[in-house]
């Protein structure tokens, strides 16, 4: 009789214990993870250099065949997306630069990497998230890392000197090095490392040159140099790494090839329009005077080689038409034309800011560590989904996002470290189990 009694109390007690116990077997169970991005990488740049660590990597974990990056193709934008799951029209950074249609004030993009006006719009990035549950977070160069959100700021932050030269490998390597240090003497859960290569070679030299195959091969063996470290910090069995990057790279097309766009030839820009921000790529934004927005979509409705777009009819699935700070009016190239307003004086060979549904404006994925499968090839997916695959692995609770986890899953271990956690918690409360009922 006491026996079962007593059975039946540890019963109640193992069940409560279940639920209280849960955030420590998570603890228990929680890798570290690196998120690491490569400006500009485009999806298919490995396919026509020699890239043997890139290549070891999807042996040892996963590759997607590509993933689309959310439109607007562009550095801050898409980055911020994969940082919080959620879709630009949310999260509102709409573009590289801070700009104000009113004053007519435009902040250079590495200069609006500091202000937290532009970054904090209410939506919650993963490092602030984590920090809430507790976690160390770091962002070595990822943009938006170095503002501050709701008063917060993320744990560490270095942010680019201003000239910072992109492309020093021995500098790649030290940020590398420095990284370990904050994972395996500081105790960082979760650390984003931002590269501003290949994007910069593919702009100034476009994606075709010799020297974007030499910066990819550059970048192979960082990721060599990435695995010794991991090894040597003894990280190999706690340490998640993504690797990813915020979108493609196209051949801008130049004379006498195609004739180059220049908007003002279709409308007066000085009449027509109080703001614009043109000259940046494929991508476009336009408010036009008062009582002039259907003069202004009329124009560019007449000019080839792009599509306006007013911001209402924007369609869904670019899920840019709720934002507020989009002017009324957004442009999009076609593929490799470049937007200029009033002269040609983007000199780039490359460019990106074109539509997501644009092979050349996809991007890459890998990912390797104890919670991955290995030698696992993933469809493509979109890059959203990447959050909600980040708050897994590091067992938190995510911020609400547009992501989902369903896509990505099927790329993690099974039985990955938090069950591993609770199975033992469980094998545990059994093993305590038949000892009470034995006495
Ligand atoms: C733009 O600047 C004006 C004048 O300084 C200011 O009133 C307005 O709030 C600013 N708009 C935004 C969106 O910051
Ligand atoms: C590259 O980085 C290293 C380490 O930070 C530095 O000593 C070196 O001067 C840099 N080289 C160039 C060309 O900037
Ligand atoms: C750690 O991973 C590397 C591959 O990057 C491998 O060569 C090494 O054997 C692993 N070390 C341990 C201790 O598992
Ligand atoms: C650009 O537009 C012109 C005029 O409509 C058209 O002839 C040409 O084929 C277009 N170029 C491309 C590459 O789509
Ligand atoms: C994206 O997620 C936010 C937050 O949950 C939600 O308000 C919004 O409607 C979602 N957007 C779409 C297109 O589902
Ligand atoms: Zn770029």
């Amino acid at each position: 009789m006491r026996k079962i009694m007593r059975l039946e109390l540890f019963l109640v007690v193992s069940a409560l214990l279940g639920t209280a116990c849960k955030p420590l077997s998570k603890v228990a169970g929680r890798n570290k993870l690196l998120l690491i991005s490569f400006d500009g990488f485009r999806w298919d740049y490995d396919q026509d250099v020699d890239t043997p660590n890139l290549d070891q990597l999807a042996v040892d974990g996963v590759k997607a065949k590509y993933i689309t990056p959310p439109m607007l193709t562009m550095t801050s934008p898409s980055h911020f997306t994969t940082i919080t799951g959620r879709w630009v029209e949310d999260h509102e950074v709409v573009h590289n630069m801070m700009f104000n249609t009113t004053t007519n004030q435009k902040v250079p993009h590495k200069e609006t990497l500091k202000r937290s006006e532009w970054w904090d719009n209410g939506v919650l990035p993963l490092w602030i998230t984590a920090q809430d549950q507790g976690l160390k977070t770091a962002s070595f160069f990822y943009p938006g890392g170095a503002a501050k959100y709701r008063g917060k700021a993320v744990n560490r932050v270095l942010l680019e000197e201003p000239n910072h030269k992109d492309d020093n490998e021995t500098e790649w390597r030290q940020n590398i090095n420095t990284v370990m240090r904050w994972f395996s003497e500081e105790d960082f859960s979760l650390v984003t490392l931002y590269y501003g290569e290949p994007d910069n070679v593919g702009h100034a030299k476009g994606p075709d040159h010799p020297d974007r195959k030499k910066i990819i091969q550059q970048i192979d063996r960082t990721i060599g140099y990435l695995r010794e470290a991991i090894e040597q910090h003894h990280l190999n069995d706690s340490l998640n790494v993504i690797i990813t990057s915020d979108h493609g790279m196209t051949t801008v097309k130049k004379r006498p090839q195609v004739d180059e766009l220049i908007l003002n030839k279709y409308l007066n820009l000085f009449q027509l329009a109080s703001f614009e921000i043109l000259d940046y790529g494929g991508f476009g934004i336009i408010t036009p005077k008062p009582g002039k927005e259907q003069e202004v979509f009329d124009a560019l409705s007449m000019a080839p080689n792009l599509t306006v777009y007013k911001k209402n009819e924007i369609p869904e699935n670019f899920h840019l038409g709720k934002s507020e700070r989009l002017p009324p009016i957004v442009v999009v190239a076609d593929l490799g034309f470049n937007l200029n307003s009033r002269i040609i004086i983007y000199v780039n060979k490359g460019d990106h800011g074109f539509h997501n549904g644009e092979m050349d404006m996809k991007t890459i994925f890998r990912a390797f560590g104890p919670d991955f499968k290995r030698n696992f090839l993933s469809e493509p997916f979109d890059s959203i989904h990447i959050y909600p695959l980040m708050c897994k692995l590091l067992q938190i609770e995510p911020a609400p996002h547009n992501g989902s986890l369903t896509v990505t899953e099927d790329m993690l271990q099974h039985n990955g470290g938090s069950q591993n956690a609770r199975l033992s918690v469980a094998l545990l409360l059994s093993m305590l189990l038949f000892t009470f009922t034995t006495l």
